[in-house]
């Protein structure tokens, strides 16, 4: 039995297949793919703390940040060089996981329905980190930061809101003084705090969100990182000279894109595709789609006890208790909370009132999905295991979200698909 949301996408089938290959690699429990978001919130740690090293020697003005960050990676290399590069790598990486999370979520359908709220603050944390990013390649003050800041001015000078241009009126010898350098690093320490705080809320809808990966994780990606930050140290590109336009600049591919594509198409259409692509990730969630979206829960108030259990097991807090309308003689009754349920169908697996040993006929649990009443599933499992034969007969319970158990249906195997295999 497949229920409505199971897609064979091309997308999916290779992610899953992906997915497969670095289980045989690193196992299910420390998959990479599998911790994503979580990955995310570690790098941003390690970028937070190693930034806070680097901001107690770094000094803000025109003659004295580049020299204050060379002392960190040459005077000091062995610390300051090192934390100065692991908050360089541990920056591209952000980029990378979160990139992969994105693209992980939409082949997996789960930016739709309940999920529009993660989905959208997700849009808001992409480009609050792509910001700080830039933003942290010019507190260096180097060659590749007078690049940036210059590329940017003109980037923005293309909007038709300034009445002189940018790159002469604000970037200038004369006129970049202390107080540019001031705004840059306030803005180095603000921009992070509001994206832990858009963080935060971006998993605030989910009840025990996973911002932890596991251990070896931790331990493997830390090791990757230093041994990538001895063996490649960050450096800056020379000083920066207002009077001297900076050639054959090395860039960072993970943050600096724009300025390039700028380069083979033009700020306008930079601007076009910014714009664009946030615009249409914003509105993804409601874009009309072929997948028949599974109605969401539903409570049958006469076989609900108010115990709680599917409030302790819901992952996104759709369902609360209120007090008894119905006058049966128990205190409490549950809700659900329909902008907030993803019809996964965990609470039915919660629900003791649809225990194993009541009887086929008024099979009703306390909570049901409407689509897939546990009375139906029950029957179906019922006759597909009286069609089995052979000695050993063998029951799969597959995921929708998972890979296609259809296809391992046999004379010997049944197979059940649900929203989420812990239904
Ligand atoms: C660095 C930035 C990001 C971090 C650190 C992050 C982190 C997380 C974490 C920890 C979760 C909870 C995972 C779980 O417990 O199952 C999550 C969920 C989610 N994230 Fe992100 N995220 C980031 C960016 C994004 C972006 C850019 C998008 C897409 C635009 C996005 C879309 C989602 C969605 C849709 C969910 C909900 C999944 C569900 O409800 O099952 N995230 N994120
Ligand atoms: S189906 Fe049940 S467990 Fe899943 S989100 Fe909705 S109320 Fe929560
Ligand atoms: S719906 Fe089921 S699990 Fe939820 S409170 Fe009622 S009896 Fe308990």
């Amino acid at each position: 039995m497949k229920t409505a949301t199971t897609t064979d996408s091309f997308a999916r089938r290779t992610l899953l297949q992906f997915e497969d290959i670095l289980n045989k690699f690193f196992g299910n429990e420390l998959n990479p793919f599998y911790y994503l978001g979580a990955l995310g919130f570690y790098f941003f740690w390690v970028v937070a703390v190693s930034g806070a090293y680097i901001y107690a020697f770094y000094e803000t003005g025109i003659e004295l940040s580049y020299p204050s960050v060379e002392y960190l990676t040459n005077e000091q290399w062995y610390f300051g060089g090192v934390m100065r590069s692991l908050h360089r790598y541990a920056s591209d990486a952000l980029v990378v996981v979160m990139v992969l999370h994105l693209l992980r979520e939409y082949i997996l359908g789960r930016y739709r329905g309940a999920r529009w709220f993660a989905w959208t603050t997700g849009v808001m944390l992409m480009w609050m980190i792509f910001g700080a990013g830039i933003n942290g390649y010019w507190m260096v003050w180097d060659k590749l930061a007078q690049y940036s800041v210059v590329a940017t001015m003109e980037w923005f000078e293309w909007l038709p809101i300034f009445s002189q241009p940018l790159s002469q009126s604000f970037v200038t010898r004369e006129v970049l003084n202390d107080r540019f350098f001031t705004l840059i690093s306030f803005a180095h320490v603000t921009v992070p705090l509001m994206t832990l705080f858009v963080l935060w809320v971006h998993v605030m809808r989910i009840s025990t969100p996973v911002v932890n990966p596991k251990r070896g994780l931790v331990l493997g990606m830390l090791l990757a990182l230093l041994i990538l930050s001895l063996l490649k140290p960050a450096l800056s590109q020379g000083p920066a000279d207002m009077a001297i336009e900076p050639v054959n600049i090395g860039i960072d591919w993970f943050y600096l894109y724009i300025y390039p594509l700028m380069d083979i198409w033009s700020a306008g259409w930079v601007w076009a595709f910014v714009i664009g692509l946030s615009l249409l990730l914003s509105i993804l969630p409601w874009l009309p789609t072929r997948k028949k979206q599974i109605p969401v829960a539903e409570v049958n108030l006469k076989d609900c006890s108010g115990c709680r259990l599917c409030v302790a097991d819901c992952p996104y807090e759709a369902v609360v208790m209120r007090p008894r309308s119905d006058g049966m003689n128990f205190s409490e009754e549950a809700v659900v909370v329909a902008d907030r349920c993803v019809s996964c169908g965990i609470c039915v697996g919660a629900c003791p009132s649809s225990n194993a040993f009541r009887k086929e006929e008024g099979y009703v649990s306390g909570i049901e999905m409407p689509s897939l009443p546990i009375s139906g599933l029950r029957s179906v499992m019922i006759k597909d295991m009286a069609k089995l034969e052979g000695d050993v007969r063998v029951i799969i319970f597959g995921c929708d979200s998972a890979a296609n158990v259809e296809n391992l249906r046999s004379k010997e195997v049944a197979v059940l698909s649900l929203p989420c295999i812990d239904m």
